[in-house]
């Protein structure tokens, strides 16, 4: 997927890791459990889809329904069977062809842009493909010796993670392709997005100074979330508040998406060729904005906080308030003293930071190794997690990246002042 990667496999055990694990038969149930519930959550994400909803792919950088849910599969039998459980089938050796994303070494695959046109295999057999790797995955829980378990464990909890990603895309993607229906289909009605947990409220000091940042401790992360280091950071105000549609409104009342001199070129470029003139997703209805979600069609509530738009538009929004998105350093050390409202659980917020990787960093060996560190070129970092991010997937350390123009993703922003 294009979005973050692997942690920097560090080999330690986490049979060892697991809290109150008393016996190695308990590590293993736990590991089924959790494995278990990841696999059921992509499923439950994927039940209100049709057939037909679950093949479409609406631009190059969506992928299908059914693509994820078989890929996210593959992930486990090309990374964790096959090397690791004696005797494994393949289910199908036509499927690494189909649902490898970009391990290059992993052996050739299909077209990425192209994913939309594979009706076959059908859902069904998608579905029997997860079952049967499944089964097989369980399997070496239960049976995999001493020697084994260690690594066994470290690749499956990459595989989960890598899941969890995935489950996120599926609705992102799932929403851009609605949303170039025109009867403006309703994924779940139930799935309305959150409100913002605390008022609107003004700017926070950031002390200055040299901060950590990175992951460090017990856990998961990605690896391109380390290594942790030191980073001095000079005095800065950051907005406790993501910004809000009603903000955004303003911007748009006063010409912010026809004022050249707001936006970088490529921006404009952009702007010009998309005919940008809202967020993504909007467009009016009896003369109000509406915006589609998850939940189908609704007005635009300007108290919550805006969602897709691009880094183009953060930047250009930003410039128009006279202030800054913050690097990703200013954000982790204010969401890790706390001083951030809604840092986690409705839009990922970007950073004015380039994804470059930590000082140190290096990608490991391996197919792997491709998960993360060949994609550190041309993307800016966001941060948080959105309400699409699945529950346990989020922490302050957690890079994720996209290309300057893409909004399909629950993108929003807060601001800094440096202006103290
Ligand atoms: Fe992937």
């Amino acid at each position: 997927m294009a979005s973050s990667a692997i942690r920097s496999f560090r080999g330690q055990s986490n049979v060892t890791a697991m809290p109150g694990a008393a016996s190695a038969s308990n590590v293993r149930g736990t590991w089924i459990d959790a494995f278990r519930a990841v696999r059921g959550e992509t499923e439950r994400r994927a039940a209100p889809l049709s057939d037909e909803d679950q093949v479409i792919q609406s631009m190059p950088d969506a992928s299908p329904t059914k693509w994820h849910r078989a890929h996210t599969t593959w992930f486990f039998e090309q990374f964790l069977l096959l090397p690791h459980l004696p005797g494994y089938r393949i289910f199908d050796k036509q499927f690494a062809y189909l649902f490898n994303s970009y391990y290059v070494a992993a052996g050739p695959r299909h077209a990425r842009p192209q994913r939309g046109l594979v009706t076959r295999p059908a859902n069904s057999e998608v579905a029997a493909y997860r079952m049967h790797v499944d089964t097989a995955v369980v399997r070496l829980l239960n049976e995999a010796g001493a020697s084994q378990i260690a690594e066994v464990l470290r690749i499956l909890e990459i595989g989960l993670n890598h899941e969890q990603q995935h489950q996120e895309l599926l609705l992102t993607d799932i929403l851009h392709a609605f949303s170039l229906n025109p009867i403006a289909p309703t994924y779940d009605a139930a799935r309305i997005p959150p409100a913002p947990k605390k008022p609107a409220s003004g700017l926070v000091a950031i002390p200055e100074g040299l901060h950590s940042i990175g992951f460090e401790g017990e856990g998961y992360c990605f690896d391109n979330e380390g290594p942790a280091h030191q980073t001095y950071l000079r005095p800065v105000r950051i907005a406790r508040s993501l910004v809000s549609n009603a903000q955004w409104l303003d911007f748009i009342a006063d010409g912010g998406y026809a004022t050249p001199s707001l936006w970088l070129s490529d921006g404009w470029t952009t702007v010009q060729a998309e005919g940008w003139e809202a967020p993504g997703y909007w467009r009016k209805v009896d003369g109000v904005s509406h915006t589609l979600t998850l939940a189908g069609l609704r007005p635009v509530d300007p108290a919550a906080p805006v969602c897709h738009v691009s880094y183009y538009e953060a930047d250009a929004f930003a410039r128009w308030m006279g202030k800054d998105l913050p690097t990703e350093q200013e954000w982790e050390v204010a969401a890790n003293a706390g001083l951030i409202d809604d840092a986690f659980g409705i839009v990922w917020q970007w950073t004015r930071s380039a994804y470059a990787p930590y000082p140190g960093y290096r990608a490991a060996c391996g197919a792997l190794g491709e998960y993360n560190g060949k994609f550190m070129i041309n993307q800016m970092v966001l941060r948080g997690s959105s309400h699409a991010t699945p529950a346990d997937h989020s922490r302050s350390s957690y890079r994720n990246f996209f290309y300057p123009p893409a909004r399909w993703q629950f993108s929003g922003l807060r601001l800094v002042d440096y202006g103290i």
